[in-house]
């Protein structure tokens, strides 16, 4: 499957997030690539107005994939524990192929390797021999320097930057602006708070904030 032509993609989570996301779609279709947002879907007891921006909402995502083998999923949940168990519903219950999504102005060199189901919004740099898990969510703006790793369901908020070498583990989030210095790690499950400089490991689970950021 090709990130930059992902063809006829079901978008879960009709929320912000979910609307950036059809923006990408339609850019990557303005590009000249096939990519098509078919629908949104959220889960059936959910508040949601029936179209967003043109496309429908729908109710029934398992139905749809099982009666349509060319549909792949995007999960638009910016929650990496949320994004995770979402997935696993889908997988279990349908099956579900997830597509990966790059939008023509992301930056990534050659040697950059990206799992499925993530997603490089624009105006996002990945240099060298970067590698993004599955499920990875990398919002506009960061700047991902040679050797990083993230882990599966890793999200970077909105202008994250991180010098070289940085492993992020699974589910990790980093709010938005967050900075991580050279050849550190954040550990499964933990947060980095909005505006933080990283000069240390950040431990499994934990909460760090501030510059230079500390444990909350
Ligand atoms: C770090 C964060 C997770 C903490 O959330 P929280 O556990 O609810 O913490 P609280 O809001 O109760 O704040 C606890 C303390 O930490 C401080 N704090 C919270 N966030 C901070 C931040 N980003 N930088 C510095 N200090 C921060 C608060 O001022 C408060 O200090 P006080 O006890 O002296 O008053 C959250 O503030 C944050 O930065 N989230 C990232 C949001 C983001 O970027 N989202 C991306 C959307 S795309």
């Amino acid at each position: 499957m090709n990130p930059r032509a992902p063809g006829r993609v079901l978008v879960f989570g009709a929320g912000g997030l979910g609307r950036e996301i059809l923006q990408v779609l339609r850019d990557i279709a303005a590009s000249g690539r096939s990519a098509e947002c078919v629908a949104f879907a959220v889960d059936p007891g959910m508040e949601a107005p029936d179209m967003v921006h043109g496309v429908p909402v729908r109710r029934d995502a398992a139905a749809m994939l099982r009666a349509d083998t060319t549909l792949q999923v995007v999960v638009a949940l910016g929650n990496p524990a949320a994004r995770e168990a979402i997935v696993a519903r889908l997988a279990a219950e349908a099956g579900a192929r997830f597509a990966t999504l790059l939008h023509p102005a992301a930056w990534l060199g050659e040697t950059v390797e990206i799992g499925e189901g993530s997603i490089v919004f624009g105006f996002s740099s990945l240099t060298a021999d970067v590698r993004i898990g599955r499920h990875v969510l990398v919002n506009p703006g960061c700047n991902i320097a040679h050797d990083c790793v993230l882990g599966d369901f890793a999200t970077l908020a909105p202008a994250v930057a991180m010098a070289g070498g940085v492993r992020v583990e699974h589910g990790a989030e980093l709010g938005i602006g967050a900075r991580v210095a050279p050849r550190l790690g954040i550990g499964r499950g933990a947060m980095v708070g909005a505006g933080a400089m990283v000069i240390r490991d950040v431990a499994a689970g934990a909460t760090v904030a501030g510059v230079p950021a500390r444990e909350l």
